[in-house]
């Protein structure tokens, strides 16, 4: 009997946040008792399917140090990004392939996603089956959708049937990752998200429902929507 393959995640935190123009990266930004980054491992480090975490920092970061106390005796490994999201996730997966096993399950998701329910985490990990190619979190778009040309103009209205908004946690079997990233990279594709080089290498991820209250902070009004979020208790 091969063995039940394992469960892993990455945390990309290696961004500038340079659409938030805020003093530090966003991902160190306070968001009530902790730092945005604390509240994301710390969710994830509560879901008790995941043998460990890679923490993925910029190879210029300040701030890590001074938080890294906090999670000692954690199963948790800290290693440098790139240069994009996806180069970084790609520093963590080279890592993981030094302990994992190459179809061990990797749930990679946005260190700037804290509001994240660690139901929606469970409940991703549980949909995912022998046969299937991974899958990621998302909600169906909400609004009336519109194509609009460079001057602005509406050009036309897309039916918003079958889109959805893909959030992450995103998760894949490592080695497949691995090389769908690696391909991506090396093709000049810079893909925002794991899915994206996944579909491109021929694989069809599955769509797993989650909550709105996911958001990615990116802009200065997302800081109190997260706090909202994370009050009211659901995450
Ligand atoms: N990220 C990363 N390495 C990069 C760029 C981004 O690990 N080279 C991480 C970010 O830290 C964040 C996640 O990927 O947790 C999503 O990226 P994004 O929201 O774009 O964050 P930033 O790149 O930091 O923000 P911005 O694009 O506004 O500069
Ligand atoms: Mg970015």
């Amino acid at each position: 009997m091969p063995a039940e393959p394992g469960y892993w995640a990455i945390v990309p935190a290696a961004g500038s946040g340079s659409r938030m123009g805020a003093t530090r990266p966003k991902q160190y930004l306070q968001l009530g008792d902790r730092t945005v980054l604390e509240h994301t491992l710390d969710t994830l480090l509560a879901v008790e399917a995941l043998a460990g975490v890679v923490l993925v920092v910029a190879s210029d970061d300040s701030v890590w140090e001074s938080i890294r106390p906090r999670y000692a005796g954690q199963p948790l490994e800290v290693v440098n990004g790139g240069a994009e999201r996806c180069h970084s996730v790609l520093n963590g997966l080279d890592v993981l392939a030094g302990k994992a096993a190459g179809d061990d399950w990797v749930l990679v998701h946005d260190a700037a996603r804290p509001c994240v329910r660690r139901d929606d985490i469970r409940t991703l990990l549980a949909s995912l089956d022998a046969d299937c190619d991974g899958g990621l979190l998302g909600v169906p778009v909400a609004d009336t959708m519109k194509r609009v040309d460079a001057n602005g103009q509406v050009i036309a209205t897309v039916d918003r049937g079958g889109l959805w908004h893909a959030l992450t946690p995103q998760v894949f079997r490592l080695e497949p990752l691995r090389t769908a990233l690696r391909q991506a990279i090396a093709d000049g594709r810079l893909v925002t998200d794991e899915a994206s080089a996944m579909e491109q290498a021929g694989y069809r991820p599955r769509m797993v429902p989650g909550h709105r209250d996911n958001i990615k902070i990116t802009l200065p009004a997302d800081l109190a929507l997260a706090a909202f979020y994370l009050q009211a208790g659901t995450s």
